[in-house]
């Protein structure tokens, strides 16, 4: 069982084997996250997807305050890890299995550079898996074939989360057919409304996964969901 609680844009917060898991933090330049406290947040550990400032602003505030495990792809890894917080670099198709359960870092098609122009990396997703529950985090990402990929090496879903806000990443036509790649008929939505350019027809975008047979579940911020 996995508590997922949505912090705005692509953060969350996920409690799954007894830890607690930050993913993608970015609060305090979202004014729509303006009721989240980032001083209240704990993290044993942080999933980085990437490396866009609209996914790491806070991400050395936390480190900091939390003395959390970053996990992401070699180079965010090593960039924090050259810094003196705790590191584990990963990259596209590796698995590790942690204290709370398995993690897989997967296929993302978008871009990945540090604020600064940088280079950051590849951005991937993440699987994490338990004996009892299974979680996709897509990350910023286009549809992509490779989605098809996840069912085939990891087990059944329980929890596709997927951007839906199109523009930088799909949209949620294509992640109704996401969903249909990794076999999940259950998706949180993330990645959307936060900018103009993806702001959202929530009505619509839940009525396109509704007759596809799937629902899509839309959280407030701060609000939470147990899968
Ligand atoms: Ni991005
Ligand atoms: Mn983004």
């Amino acid at each position: 069982m996995a508590t997922i609680k949505f912090l705005g844009h692509g953060c969350l917060h996920i409690t799954f084997g007894g830890k607690e898991i930050l993913v993608d933090p970015f609060i305090s330049p979202n004014p729509k996250a303006s009721d989240i406290d980032i001083r209240s947040l704990k993290a044993d550990y942080v999933l980085q997807t990437h490396a866009h400032g609209d996914h790491l602003a806070d991400l050395e505030t936390i480190l900091t305050q939390t003395s959390a495990t970053l996990v992401s792809n070699y180079e965010v890894a090593t960039e924090y890890g050259n810094k003196g917080f705790n590191a584990h670099p990963m990259n596209h198709g590796g698995k590790w299995k942690f204290d709370f359960g398995t993690v897989k870092y997967v296929n993302a098609i978008h871009s990945s550079s540090f604020p600064d122009g940088r280079y950051g990396g590849n951005p991937g997703g993440f699987v994490i898996w338990d004996d009892t529950t299974c979680i996709y985090i897509a990350g910023d990402t286009a549809l992509t074939w490779d989605m098809k990929l996840i069912p085939m090496t990891c087990p059944d879903l329980d929890l596709a989360i997927l951007p839906i806000g199109d523009n930088f990443t799909m949209g949620y036509e294509d992640a109704v057919i996401a969903s249909e790649f990794v076999n999940c008929n259950k998706v949180l939505g993330y990645h959307y409304d936060t900018f103009p350019y993806i702001e959202i027809d929530h009505n619509a975008a839940q009525k396109a996964f509704k007759d596809s047979g799937a629902e899509l579940i839309l959280l407030e911020i701060g609000g939470s969901m147990e899968v």
